[in-house]
């Protein structure tokens, strides 16, 4: 494996520029922009502060995403048709109207749920923590809210709360829980937003005039009532809040009265799609990997394991468990999580080939997960690939080509190398090394390899076969 100059410079200098951009002072405020109403924990944080309230979040690397709902009722099947996009905007995407979609509720008894067997999922797959859906955009809430009545204990026959139930498994277990919640979007509250599909018209996007109202007075009068119900009723826990599609409506000023809720709870780590001009704490790239990450940012890529958040029935795309583990490798390695989705079914059933799935990436990681949790990413950077000198991507920039051959990841004493495609002659070649190197063995079976330093180059001697086709892990002893 040979790293060109122009790639093997062009990855370091992207990483080397992090954690330069990081080693600000300590106890040195963050200038952040623009200036906020009211201001949030990341305006006035430290940076020590900061690491500290991070910490938990960047060591676990690995979640779990949980769209549940009415929506996995329809299943993305309306009226006999199949509803293309994905299942959780079924009601938008097929412009169903309120009381329709709302008559969904009394069918709605997923007597199948258990917590434990979702909390014993996620630990098994090495997913440390899991966000669900406490409110998706059709504006049902999953938990018990005095708030609004359009809930799980008050409108369908289970009359149980979820989220309290994964709250007390997930403190049994040591799984950290956290929430998801559409604070723009919500179709079935008058005033509620909705981003526009098919032929719904501005200024609104609606589709039902039981839609139309006051954006403030839903925020008001639903949105953050219910926030406040989420952030003081389940105990520790959220520990994180995912909001989702910001809309217009949302100003600096509405945004301000949430952030105040926010500024309550000191440790909550909360993402960038809150709206109002609120950077948030994390980053989060959708259903794809950034081609270098974020240096010097914390960010998630959250992504489905077929084409849907929300369970459609006849939605059977997933993605190999080879794709799903090499993607956890790679954002690993360019210092990310990767939050991957759960559709549970009507009944609260986690569909089969995701249960699979998660289960063997869990495997490798009961082996190989020290060189996912709490690393540090690549101290190379073209293993990842390197931008087209003539292609260009659908903006108009040079076009990533990835290349999928090996990742790496660090620890202060340890470099790791998760070999994805065995090398020929059982030779793994490393250029210009950007640490000493005592000590080299395999991970899965601490054997000891053999070495060969040429200058700053590096051959390391493997065995015949991978020990693992998906990804085989050297440990350099730095
Ligand atoms: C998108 C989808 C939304 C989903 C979210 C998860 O915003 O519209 O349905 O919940 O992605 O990242």
């Amino acid at each position: 494996m040979n790293l060109n100059r122009r790639t093997f410079t062009a990855g370091l200098s992207t990483l080397l520029i992090a954690p330069a951009a990081l080693a600000q002072i300590e106890g040195e405020h963050i200038a952040t922009k623009p200036e906020h109403p009211v201001k949030a924990i990341q305006d006035t944080e430290t940076r020590a502060q900061r690491n500290e309230r991070m910490a938990w979040w960047r060591a676990a690397r690995f979640g779990m995403f949980i769209h549940w709902g009415l929506y996995s009722i329809p299943a993305g099947t309306w009226d006999g048709k199949r509803i293309p996009s994905v299942g959780e905007w079924i009601m938008n995407t097929a412009s169903i109207p309120v009381a329709d979609y709302k008559a969904l509720a009394p069918q709605f008894n997923p007597t199948g749920f258990s917590a434990e067997t979702i909390v014993s999922l996620a630990k098994a797959a090495g997913q440390k923590y899991i966000v669900i859906t406490a409110k998706h955009h059709d504006g049902f809430a999953m938990f018990d809210s005095k708030a609004n009545d359009f809930n799980i204990v008050a409108a369908t026959p289970f009359k149980r709360d979820p989220l309290r139930e994964l709250a007390e498994e997930c403190k049994k277990q040591g799984v950290k829980l956290g929430f998801y919640y559409s604070q723009d979007q919500d179709w079935t509250a008058p005033g509620g937003a909705a981003y526009k599909t098919g032929d719904h018209q501005p200024p609104t996007f609606h589709w039902d005039p039981a839609q139309n109202g006051d954006f403030a007075t839903y925020l008001h009068t639903k949105a953050i009532p219910q926030m406040k119900e989420l952030l003081t009723n389940y105990g520790d826990f959220p520990v994180v809040i995912w909001f989702d599609t910001p809309t217009k409506d949302m100003t600096p000023e509405l945004a301000g009265e949430i952030v105040e809720l926010l500024n309550q709870h000191p440790n909550l780590i909360w993402n960038n799609r809150l709206g109002g001009g609120y950077k948030g704490d994390t980053e989060t790239p959708e259903q794809y990997i950034p081609a270098t990450g974020y240096p010097g940012e914390d960010w998630e890529s959250c992504m489905t394991m077929n084409d849907t958040w929300g369970y459609k029935s006849y939605d059977d795309n997933f993605k190999s468990t080879e794709t799903l583990l090499r993607n956890l490798i790679d954002i690993a390695s360019k210092g990310g999580n990767y939050l991957l989705n759960i559709g549970p079914d009507s009944h609260g059933v986690v569909p089969a080939a995701e249960v699979e799935r998660l289960q063997q990436v869990g495997k490798w990681i009961d082996v190989n997960g020290e060189a996912i949790y709490g690393t540090q990413p690549t101290l190379f950077g073209s293993e990842a690939g390197s931008f087209s000198a003539t292609e260009k991507d659908h903006e108009g920039k040079p076009k990533f080509i990835a290349a999928w051959d090996w990742r790496s990841t660090t620890t202060p004493n340890k470099i790791y190398i998760s070999i994805f495609n065995w090398p020929a002659n059982n030779t793994f070649h490393l250029d210009k090394l950007p640490r000493k190197v005592k000590s080299a063995y395999l991970l899965a079976d601490k054997k000891h390899l053999k070495l060969t330093h040429t200058g700053n180059s590096l051959d390391i001697h493997l065995p015949e076969k991978a020990l693992d086709p998906i990804a085989t892990v050297v440990v350099l002893n730095t």
